[in-house]
C-alpha cells in the first residue's frame, strides 16, 4: 500500500466527525489531524479551523495552507456540492464521493431508478412534479404510504403517512423543499412509495470502485419517541452489532443488495470511493432498500468505528488511493452503544445556548462525543444544535454498555436535556 498520510483534516461538525477525528487519532501512524469547522468537543481534541462545510474554495485553501496530505468529508452537503471534485482537481486525496456519486443521496428518484434498473429488492414508487398527480397516485395505492422530497432535506424530507389526508399533507410540504440546497429555482420532485414493514438496520460499506468492506452492524434508533413514537430525527441512538443481522442474514443482504449495488453504481460509471450507507427494512419477503446515504451515518460512526480493530486511516487511505482489494476487516467481539442528548424540542424548534455541564471523570469504555456544542463569550460550553452530545460506551454485554452509558447521560446537566431511555432496549429483550 502506498505510504500514510501524515495530515488528516476531518470536515464537518457533527458527532460522526468527533467519531472520526477520535478514530484517525487512534492510528498507529499517528497523523495530525484537524477538523473544519469542528465543534467544542472537537477542539479539545484537535485544532479546529473556522472554514464551514460547504465553503468549498475555503476548505481548498486550507488544506493547501496546512500542508494537508488526506481529506475526509463526514458531511452529504459538501459530497453533493463537489467537494471532493475540488480536492481532487487541486491534488489533494480525499475519502468520500465525487458529486456524481453524492447523488445517490442527493436524489431519491436517481437511486430509485438505479434499484429499479437493476432490480434491487426496493419498494415500489413513482416520482412526481405535480401535486395533483402525485395524490391521484397516491390515492390508488393502500395506505400507510410513503411520500419523500426527492432532495436532501436534513432528515426532514421523509413522511411515513399513516392515512391518506397525511399524505396529501406532506405533498403539498415536500414539494416546497427546493431540489438541491444551492438552488431554489429547479422544479421540485417527490417519490411515492409503498410502507415496507419490519425492522431497519443501517449497513456502512466502504467502497472503492467494485471493491467494498462491509463495516460491523448497526440498528438506528429513527424516531424522537420512546418505543418509536413521535417524528423521525437524524438518529436518537444506536447500537452494534445488530444480532438481528445473522450472519447468514448478512450474506443474504451482501449477495442481494450490496453486490449488486456497487456494481451497479460502477456499470453506471461512478467511480465511488467513499462510505455507501444502505438504510434496509428487514421485511417479511426479506431484506430491502430504503435508501442510500452516500457518507458514515450519525450517530452510527459512533458505534461502529470503535469496534474496529484496523486502522481506519489506513481504511479510507486504501479506498481513497483505488487499493482495497484483498483488505481484511478486524473486529472487536464488544458491544457498543450510543445515546444521543438532544435539546428538548428537536427535531421541532429548540433553544440554544443553554449551559451544559458535563462529568469531570468518565468510567473507563465511556465517551462523551460532542455533536451540537459550542463555547460562549465566557468560555461555558453551551448547546448549539438539536442533536447536542452522544454517549458511548462499550460492554462485553449490550446490557453492560447501555448501563454505562445512561449512568453518564443521567449525570449530564443542561436545562433542556432530553433522550430516548430505551436505546438498544428491543435487542435486550429479545435476548433470552
Ligand atoms: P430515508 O431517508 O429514505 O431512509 O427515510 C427515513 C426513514 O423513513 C427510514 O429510516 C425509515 O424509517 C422510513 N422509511 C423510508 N422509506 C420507507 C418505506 N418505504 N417504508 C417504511 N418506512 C420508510
Ligand atoms: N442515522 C441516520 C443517518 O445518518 O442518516
Amino acid at each position: 500500500m502506498s505510504t500514510l498520510p501524515r495530515s488528516v483534516l476531518v470536515v464537518g461538525s457533527g458527532g460522526r466527525e468527533h467519531a472520526l477525528v477520535r478514530a484517525l487519532q487512534a492510528s498507529p501512524a499517528r497523523p495530525r489531524v484537524l477538523a473544519a469547522p469542528g465543534n467544542a468537543g472537537i477542539a479539545e481534541d484537535a485544532p479546529c479551523l473556522p472554514v464551514a462545510a460547504d465553503n468549498l474554495r475555503g476548505l481548498v485553501e486550507l488544506a493547501r495552507r496546512e500542508s494537508i496530505e488526506f481529506v475526509v468529508v463526514g458531511p452529504e452537503v459538501p459530497l453533493s456540492l463537489g467537494l471532493v471534485d475540488a480536492l481532487t482537481d487541486a491534488g489533494i486525496p480525499a475519502y468520500g464521493p465525487k458529486a456524481d456519486g453524492a447523488r445517490l443521496e442527493a436524489s431519491k428518484i436517481f437511486t430509485k431508478e438505479i434499484l429499479q434498473k437493476y432490480k434491487i429488492p426496493t419498494a415500489d414508487a413513482a416520482a412526481f412534479a405535480s401535486a395533483d398527480e402525485a395524490i391521484a397516485y397516491l390515492r390508488s395505492r393502500p395506505a400507510p404510504i410513503v411520500v419523500k422530497a426527492d432532495g436532501l432535506a436534513a432528515g426532514k424530507g421523509v413522511v411515513v403517512a399513516a392515512r391518506h389526508d397525511d399524505a396529501e399533507a406532506a405533498v403539498r410540504t415536500l414539494l416546497a423543499i427546493p431540489a438541491r440546497p444551492d438552488s431554489s429555482d429547479q422544479p421540485s420532485r417527490i417519490l411515492i412509495e409503498d410502507c415496507l414493514v419490519g425492522e431497519e438496520t443501517s449497513l456502512l460499506v466502504v467502497v472503492s470502485g467494485r471493491d467494498y468492506v462491509i463495516l460491523p452492524t448497526s440498528q438506528d434508533h429513527k424516531r424522537i419517541g420512546d418505543n418509536d413514537t413521535g417524528p423521525n430525527t437524524g438518529g436518537m441512538g444506536t447500537y452494534s452489532p445488530a444480532e438481528v443481522v445473522t450472519p447468514a442474514l448478512l450474506d443474504r443482504i451482501d449477495r442481494e443488495i450490496v453486490r449488486p449495488s456497487v456494481d451497479a453504481i460502477a456499470t453506471e460509471g461512478i467511480d465511488f470511493r467513499g462510505t455507501l450507507f444502505i438504510g434496509i427494512m428487514l421485511t417479511p419477503n426479506g431484506p430491502q432498500v430504503l435508501e442510500y446515504n452516500t457518507r458514515f451515518g450519525d450517530p452510527e460512526t459512533q458505534v461502529v468505528l470503535p469496534r474496529l480493530k484496523s486502522d481506519l486511516l489506513e481504511l479510507l487511505w486504501a479506498a481513497s488511493q483505488g487499493e482495497l482489494k484483498g483488505y481484511t476487516l478486524a473486529v472487536h467481539d464488544h458491544h457498543a452503544v450510543c445515546v444521543v442528548i438532544a435539546a428538548r424540542g428537536y427535531p421541532d424548534a429548540y433553544s440554544k445556548g443553554d449551559p451544559l455541564t458535563l462529568p469531570t471523570s468518565l468510567p473507563d469504555h465511556v465517551s462523551v462525543i460532542h455533536a451540537g456544542t459550542a463555547r460562549d463569550s465566557t468560555g461555558q460550553l453551551v448547546t448549539a444544535g438539536g442533536r447536542v452530545l452522544g454517549v458511548t460506551a462499550l460492554g462485553s454485554t449490550l446490557q453492560e454498555a447501555v448501563d454505562a452509558a445512561y449512568e453518564v447521560c443521567e449525570r449530564i446537566e443542561c436545562r433542556t436535556k432530553y433522550y430516548r431511555r430505551d436505546i438498544g432496549a428491543r435487542q435486550l429483550h429479545r435476548q433470552p
